[in-house]
């Protein structure tokens, strides 16, 4: 998939904060040791090969739709660590021990039936474990879901966390229906404390603009993020430090 707006530098900007839910997510994980991993949109894979080590897996593979994402990666030498470029969406495999995904489901729809194909992918006593942003009714969001509305008219993309993230219930009614015998499924808010109001555009450039930047041109897509800054700073207005609460469901499920 070419043309992928994902900007290694931009996402990697935030790094430290938007880490601490990864490693949330891990910790649900049981019986890793050996187990077979792959990370469903695993972005530039450096938390993959962290999290093979870390949980002493047998052999880890990161999927990604971002060839900019992938062109990062660099797998340890032993080759337990491959990536490959794939739409999350679409994917199956099997006998895997387990199959985990932090903030990469946000962006595909129907969850139900993607999750039902991880779901097969697993190997008998296998563990699911899924991290997805929740925040879409914060400013942030609303703000940039107005803007772009105003300027894109009909071509404005929908909020794919307003528009495809399940409640947490829903997550875990899925999980029941899918045959996880155990499960663990909860909202956290993160809280954040950037710089100024400023760091938050950043912060959405990061991510949740790449929506817009992938329809526009370079200079336009400039004057969006600059209508998109004129709006955030009237809506909030310039606050140092900008206090930023962001929700977030992880949920896990295990069929032992
Ligand atoms: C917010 S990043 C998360 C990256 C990584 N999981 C992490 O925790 O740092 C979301 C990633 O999902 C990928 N992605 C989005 N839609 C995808 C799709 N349909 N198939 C595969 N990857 C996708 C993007 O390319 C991006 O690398």
């Amino acid at each position: 998939m070419p043309g992928s707006p994902w900007d290694p530098e931009q996402y990697g900007r935030f790094a430290a904060e938007r880490e601490q839910p990864f490693w949330d997510l891990a910790g649900l994980l049981e019986r890793h040791a050996g187990a077979t991993l792959v990370d469903m949109g695993c972005g530039d894979g450096r938390l993959t090969a962290q999290l093979h080590e870390r949980i002493g897996a047998g052999s880890a593979l990161g999927i990604d739709s971002s060839h900019e994402m992938l062109a990062r990666a660099d797998p340890p030498a032993n080759g337990e660590v491959s990536f490959v470029v794939g739409d999350i969406s679409a994917w199956h495999g099997s006998g895997f021990d387990i199959v985990f995904s932090n903030a990469a489901l946000q962006w595909v729809g129907d969850h139900k039936e993607v999750l039902r194909r991880w779901r097969e992918s697993l190997a008998p006593g296998g563990q699911l474990a899924v991290q997805v942003p929740a925040n879409w009714d914060h400013a942030s969001h609303l703000v940039l879901t107005e803007v772009a509305s105003q300027i894109l008219g009909a071509d404005a993309p929908p909020d794919p966390v307003a528009t495809n993230v399940l409640k947490p219930e829903d997550y875990s009614t899925l999980l029941h229906a899918l045959g996880f015998k155990r499960q663990h499924v909860r909202m956290q808010v993160y809280t954040h404390l950037l710089a100024d109001t400023e760091a938050l555009v950043e912060w959405m450039k990061g991510t949740s603009l790449n929506r817009v930047k992938r329809l526009l041109p370079p200079d336009e897509y400039e004057s969006f993020v600059g209508a998109y800054r004129e709006r955030i700073l009237g809506v909030l207005g310039y606050q140092r430090p900008f206090f930023y609460p962001f929700k977030r469901i992880l949920f896990w499920g295990s069929l032992v």
